[in-house]
């Protein structure tokens, strides 16, 4: 085909395609059928394979997920992303309208009722028609490149339908039906499951590889302008959900106009109704001023504008019955009371466990096994009683007895002074080295995928994992002989497993599960100590020094590393060459060593041998016990010995332990 015959072609092909995904995933009302429209991009592809110069910002192969990126780009936003202010109940927000009538003087107002979305919000910027550039919200005034992202999402116009430059903001979301199909696909892969939509949605959009976010079936509403170059903006809200709809975006539905209070609580009791039919979570509505002087003249604070409110949804509350309360051992040995209920549908997943935490709690809420209770989800996730319904108490309920013994280990559980729990101090508990497994290998710690709750279990009672120092010997034949465990799922494993060794400090650290120890605990000193061996021999006054961690945290912290146990699980992953310090990976020239042959003599001021030897293989290289041709670099400490003559001998370059570190931070 002819050059210019191309350039027709791909040019109706770019208009043909972003019509028909407009139809598709906006409108919701497909012209052609699926086959079709793959061979419209298939064609497109083809063209743009023979013709990479013809490939435009616009063109919807754009769409199919680029190249990673190294990390997120900082964007300064063009004004602040601002946050709403919430109000939760019928008086707050009449004092709300009340305040806002006062400021705005006379007249009657017109407001504009949205859902409130449970997602993320993001900016998105057009110039001439063709989508730039979009970020997160950040901190309100900096948020993240995430357009390669943002790409991915098929309801996310390329082009716009008018030449003009502006910049919208909006929600990102994923539907229920979405996330449930999303999460049944992570189940049959051995997958961690996103608690809701929203977690998804965020997990997604803060991806380096824009891969993982088309995997994920990201969806998005805009509800603002910014700014607009090329005509004159609309003079209000309302018109302006209409002109952002006219130029291809997707916008919320159910949206409304409203004169005052009494429509306000109208539309909301409805939305309250409509809420479990949506094809998205809301977790409430927005009510906003229409007319935009007014919103000019009422301003807004450094978080939230005054012109605007979120009136947020109470939680769902369901009755149900507690079979029975039965306890947990969890990962430090806690024993933790769960009711078990008559199975009941809340906020959208199927309930049938809630945590009663511990007897205190049992004894203040006065639940008995065979009671009818009230549940809800705090903070719209995790399932909790509310309270007992007390009317309908049966005769033959049950007080719940906390035991004894552990459930798992029969060892005498101890009530520790100060705390509300119940502990099974055997630190070989199978209940807990179960639960240190799940929690070794979970997201936040080595994420280890395909290591999940059951995997731990059974690798557990098969006797292949005593410890967390033991996951790293296994060998495919083991893996591959147990119930449900393929050839390729253990291979699949061995290769998460190879990969975590990489992680930096901070990973590791939360996942050897120390008492007390959060993340934001383990980045912190993972971040001060650098390494695992310094961390190690910190001791309490050090630790205690730092801003942020507490006496506990420091006591816990050394009393970890002082158990004999420990020692002996961090000497297995020692061996395997798990990576114990915190400055690794790509930034850190994993393989900024690679072939290189160390040989150390004297004593060293800024490591331990141990240390530095540690150090040399996680970037690559090798240390030799003695100098010979091969060796590439001596490294001099204090006071040293024979080798450094002979090193001089064999003309091999000799570095001192400051020229050392200049060398591995080179990158
Ligand atoms: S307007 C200055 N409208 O809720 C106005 N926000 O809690 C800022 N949200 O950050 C936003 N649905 O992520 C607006 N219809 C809607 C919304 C909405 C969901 C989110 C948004 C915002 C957060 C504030």
């Amino acid at each position: 085909m002819e050059r210019e015959t191309a350039k027709r072609k791909l040019a109706e092909l770019r208009e043909q395609i972003n019509e028909h995904n407009y139809a598709y995933h906006v409108l919701d009302s497909p012209r052609i059928s699926d086959e079709e429209f793959d061979g419209l991009m298939r064609e497109l592809i083809r063209l743009e394979t023979l013709y990479p110069e013809l490939v435009t910002a616009d063109s919807p192969s754009r769409k199919i997920g680029g190249k990673p990126v190294n990390s997120f780009r900082q964007v300064v936003h063009s004004a602040p992303m601002l946050s709403l202010d919430n109000v939760f109940t019928e008086g707050e927000l009449k004092d709300f309208f009340r305040r806002v009538k006062k400021a705005a003087g006379e007249g009657p107002l017109s407001w504009v009722g949205e859902p409130k979305i449970d997602g993320l919000a993001v900016s998105l910027i057009y110039e001439n028609g063709v989508f730039t550039r979009g970020a997160t919200r950040g901190d309100g005034y900096t948020g993240e490149d995430i357009t390669h992202n943002l790409l991915t999402i098929k309801s996310l116009p390329l082009r716009l339908k008018k030449d003009v430059s502006l910049e919208v903001r909006g929600e990102v979301f994923i539907s229920k039906k979405d996330f449930q199909e999303l999460n049944r696909k992570r189940e049959s892969r051995g997958l961690p499951l996103f608690a809701n939509p929203r977690n998804a949605a965020a997990g997604s959009i803060r991806q380096l590889d824009p891969r993982i976010a088309a995997e994920r079936p990201l969806n998005i509403l805009v509800y603002s302008l910014v700014f607009l170059s090329g005509e004159q903006p609309p003079g209000d809200h309302w018109e302006t959900l209409q002109f952002l709809k006219s130029l291809g975006f997707k916008v919320g539905s159910h949206t409304v106009l409203l004169s005052g209070f009494e429509e306000a609580m109208d539309y909301y009791r409805e939305m309250e109704l409509k809420r479990n039919d949506l094809f998205y979570e809301i977790d409430g509505i927005v009510l906003k001023i229409n007319d935009f002087k007014l919103q000019e003249r009422l301003g807004t604070t450094s978080r939230a504008p005054r012109w605007a409110i979120a009136f947020k949804f109470s939680a769902e509350e369901k009755i149900t019955k507690v079979e029975r309360i039965e306890v947990n051992v969890g990962r430090t040995g806690v024993i933790t009371p769960v009711a078990v209920l008559e199975p009941v549908h809340l906020a959208g997943t199927l309930v049938k466990r809630a945590s009663l935490h511990n007897e205190d709690f049992i004894r203040e809420k006065g639940v008995m096994v065979g009671d009818k209770v009230v549940v809800h989800k705090a903070g719209d996730v995790i399932p909790e009683i509310v309270r007992v319904v007390e009317e309908e108490r049966a005769a033959t309920v049950k007080p719940f007895i906390m035991p004894k013994t552990c459930p798992s280990c029969r060892a005498e559980v101890h009530r520790l002074p100060g705390e509300a729990a119940v502990r099974c101090l055997n630190p070989t508990c199978p209940a807990q080295v179960i639960e240190r497994i799940i929690h070794f290998a979970s997201r936040g710690g080595m994420d280890i995928s395909g290591l999940g709750e059951s995997l731990s279990r059974q690798l557990y009672e098969a006797g292949l994992v005593k410890d967390v120092g033991d996951l790293y010997g296994l060998t495919e034949e083991e893996l591959a002989a147990l119930e449900r465990m393929g050839k390729k799922s253990a291979q699949n494993l061995l290769r998460s497993l190879e990969k975590s060794k990489k992680n930096p400090l901070h990973k590791l650290l939360y996942g050897l599960g120390i008492r007390l120890v959060g993340e934001k605990a383990a980045r912190l000193l993972a971040a001060h100590f650098k390494s695992l061996y310094r961390l190690q021999n910190a001791t309490l006054e050090e630790l205690t020094a730092l801003e942020e961690i507490g006496p506990g945290i420091a006591a816990s912290v050394t009393e970890f590393f002082a158990q004999k146990t420990a020692a002996k699980v961090i000497e297995k992953l020692e061996s395997a060459g798990v990576n114990f310090f915190e400055e690794t990976g790509l930034d850190s020239g994993e393989n900024l060593l690679q072939g290189k042959i160390f040989v150390l003599t004297g004593t060293l001021n800024r490591y331990s041998r141990h240390e530095a030897k540690a150090l040399i293989e996680s970037k690559g290289g090798k240390v030799a016990g003695s100098i010979s041709k091969k060796t590439d670099f001596l490294l001099l400490g204090e006071n040293p010995g024979s080798k450094l003559q002979k090193a001089i001998d064999l003309k091999i370059a000799v570095i001192s332990e400051a020229e050392f570190e200049e060398m591995i931070r080179q990158n």
